[in-house]
């Protein structure tokens, strides 16, 4: 079974993860490699943005992402499991002591235009797509106000920030494209079985 995971925080947790159940005890992060071969599996080691690219395109079975990037893109992967990590949470935010949402038109600073169309339905809006670091993006001057992922706060507190309204939960998801769900329907729920319990 192929597993994509992301370098970085996600993946390292993830990992951790995997090893607690036994799985993938050799592979080592701090090495070089991109892809490590176990017995039963093969890990491969992805920029966070190309594990969704991976499992979609069936050259991973398996692969771990934030839901965030699930929900922003229509990717018709199958979502297996919360893994309970990489939580934080979708929100808009503004200048403090700003009345945005009163606005006619309110122009949202984003890296999540799909997420941002989805809860911000009813509102008129332009949305301003954004690559990072969004919270910049009102204290320039263009935008109002912002849809990202909130963690800590501190992002939005050291940017004059406040939060107007928490939209959703994001944490870490186990995802399986739909063939390799088909075919290998034993091993993904021994795994998945595996590795709720823990
Ligand atoms: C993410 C997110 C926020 C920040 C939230 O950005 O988009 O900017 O983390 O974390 P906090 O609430 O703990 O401060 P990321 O680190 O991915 O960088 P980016 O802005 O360049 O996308």
């Amino acid at each position: 079974m192929k597993i994509a995971l992301a370098k970085g925080r996600l993946g390292e947790d993830a990992l951790l993860k995997f090893q607690e159940i036994g799985l993938l005890k050799s592979v080592d992060l701090n090495s070089r490699k991109l892809i490590f071969t176990t017995k039963d599996y093969e890990l491969l080691l992805l920029k966070p943005s190309d594990v969704i690219v991976y499992v979609r395109n069936g050259k991973a079975d398996l692969g771990v992402v934030g839901s965030d990037v699930v929900m922003e893109g229509n990717y018709g992967v199958y979502e297996l499991l919360d893994l309970k990590f990489g939580i934080c949470r979708f929100s808009i935010a503004a200048p403090k002591d700003t009345d945005v949402m009163g606005k006619s038109c309110l122009r949202v600073a984003t890296k999540y235009p799909n997420v941002t169309r989805q809860y911000l339905n009813e509102q008129n809006i332009e949305i301003i797509p954004l690559q990072g670091s969004v919270e910049l993006a009102p204290k320039a001057g263009l935008s109002d106000c912002i849809v990202d992922l909130v963690e800590t706060g501190k992002t939005l507190q050291a940017n004059d920030l406040e939060i107007i309204k928490d939209l959703c939960d994001v944490s870490a998801r186990l995802i399986c494209n739909p063939s390799s769900y088909r075919f290998l329907q034993s091993e993904l729920s021994d795994l998945v079985e595996a590795l709720s319990h823990d």
